[in-house]
C-alpha cells in the first residue's frame, strides 16, 4: 500500500518505545537522528494497523490506521489556527445579534455558562459579565477564573479614573479613539478586562470594534492599503520613570498563509514612522483608510458600562474606545487587568473535556 506519506514524515511520527518516552509520549530522537536516505521498504495494513519497515536501518513502525488516515493528508491547506480570522465569527453590529453576556453568578456556578462565555471571547472576541461585585480588585478574580493575571509595570491591575496629573488620556474625561492596549509590549497582552466600579457620569460610553472584520473590509475595499499595513512595521513605545517599553510590529499582523491574526493600533503610543518620503505618504494613506473603516458606526458596538459590568476581550482583535464624559472626578471608575488567551482556551478545553 502507499498513502503517499513520505518516509521521513512516517518515521518522525513513529510511536514505538525506542522513538517515544513511554510515560510522556515525547520524542526520544532529534530530526538529525533520522537517516537522510530513509526510504519505505514495505507498508502493510492488517487489522486496523499499518506496519511500515524502513531502509536502510530496518526500523519498524506501527500506526493505527484511523490515526494515520486522519493525520496524513496530502493537502496544502493552512493548518487550523484558532487565533486567525478562519476560526472567528467576525461581526458588524448588525451581525453581532445578541450581546455575548452572562451573569457572574451563572458563570461561576454553571460550567455550560462558563464554557459559552469563554467561547464567546474566542469566537466573537468579547463577553460582558454582569453583576460582578463592584469591589476593588474583583477584576483579578474574574481573570483568575479562566487563567493567570498578567502582571506588568502597572501592577496586577490598573485604575481608570480622572487623575489630577494624568500621564495618559485614559485618566482624563476626554474621549479615547479605538485602540488596542499596550502595543508597546512584546508579547502583547492578548486579553484585557475592564470592570466598572462606578459610572454615574453621562457619556463615557464604551465602544468595541471587531478589528478582524475591519481589516477584512479594508482588504476587500483597498487591497493596497491592507498590504501596506500588513507589511509595514510600526514602533510603539511607552516611557515612564519606571518603564521603557517598545515593540515593532505591523498594525495588521498576518500568519504565514496571509490570514489576519493580530491587530495592533494605538495612536497614543505610536512612534514616528521612518520610511522613504513616498513610502511615508503611502503608509499614511493606508493608515487613514483603515482608521476610516474602524470609525464606521456600523462596526462599533456601543454600551454604557454600569457598575458591576466586566468586559473581557481579545486585545489582539477587538479594539476598544470610549466617548468623553462629564461629571466630577470619582463618578466614573474602572479597574482593568490583562491576561493571556492561550490560558483561557486551555480552561475552555478542560471544561469541555469534563462536560463531554
Ligand atoms: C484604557 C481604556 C477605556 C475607558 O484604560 O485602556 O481604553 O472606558 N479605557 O475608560
Ligand atoms: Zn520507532
Ligand atoms: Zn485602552
Amino acid at each position: 500500500m502507499d498513502l503517499g506519506a513520505p518516509a521521513v514524515w512516517l518515521r518522525d511520527n513513529c510511536s514505538c518505545p525506542s522513538c517515544r518516552h513511554p510515560g510522556s509520549g515525547q520524542k526520544l530522537f532529534a530530526i538529525g537522528d533520522i537517516p537522510e536516505d530513509l526510504r519505505i521498504e514495505s507498508m502493510v495494513e492488517t487489522g486496523g494497523q499499518v506496519r511500515v519497515r524502513f531502509t536502510p536501518d530496518g526500523h519498524e513502525s506501527r500506526f493505527d490506521a484511523v490515526w494515520l488516515r486522519r493525520w496524513w493528508s496530502a493537502t496544502d491547506a493552512p493548518p487550523p489556527d484558532d487565533r486567525t480570522e478562519d476560526a472567528k465569527r467576525t461581526w458588524t453590529v448588525r451581525k453581532l445579534g445578541d450581546v455575548p453576556e452572562a451573569t457572574w453568578a451563572a458563570y461561576q456556578s454553571d460550567p455550560a455558562v462558563t464554557a459559552q462565555a469563554l467561547e464567546d471571547v474566542l469566537r466573537v472576541g468579547f463577553v460582558i459579565l454582569r453583576d460582578v461585585e463592584p469591589r476593588d480588585g474583583r477584576v483579578l478574580d474574574v481573570a483568575s477564573s479562566f487563567g493567570f493575571v498578567r502582571n506588568t509595570n502597572y501592577g496586577p491591575l490598573f485604575d481608570v479614573r480622572i487623575e489630577p496629573d494624568p500621564t495618559n488620556l485614559a485618566f482624563t474625561a476626554l474621549a479615547i479613539g479605538p485602540h488596542t492596549d499596550n502595543p508597546y509590549r512584546d508579547p502583547v497582552p492578548t486579553l484585557q478586562l475592564l470592570h466598572c466600579l462606578t459610572n454615574a457620569a453621562s457619556g463615557g460610553d464604551t465602544g468595541l470594534i471587531d478589528g478582524f472584520r475591519a481589516a477584512a473590509i479594508l482588504r476587500e475595499e483597498s487591497p493596497d492599503a491592507f498590504e501596506t499595513l500588513a507589511n509595514t512595521a510600526v514602533t510603539f513605545r511607552f516611557r515612564s520613570p519606571d518603564a521603557d517599553l517598545q515593540a515593532t510590529r505591523p498594525m495588521i499582523g498576518l500568519d504565514p498563509y496571509g490570514r489576519i491574526r493580530e491587530i495592533r493600533i494605538n495612536n497614543r503610543s505610536m512612534r514616528p514612522v521612518r520610511l522613504a518620503p513616498a513610502a511615508t505618504e503611502h503608509f499614511y494613506a493606508a493608515y487613514r483608510a483603515f482608521h476610516a473603516v474602524l470609525d464606521r458606526p456600523e462596526l462599533r458596538f456601543v454600551t454604557h458600562m454600569r457598575a458591576g459590568d466586566c468586559v473581557v476581550f481579545d486585545n489582539t482583535r477587538v479594539l476598544h474606545a470610549r466617548t468623553a464624559f462629564d461629571g466630577p472626578p470619582g463618578q466614573r471608575h474602572l479597574q482593568g487587568c490583562y491576561a493571556d488567551i492561550d490560558g483561557l482556551a486551555s480552561t475552555l478545553a478542560l471544561i469541555r473535556r469534563n462536560l463531554a
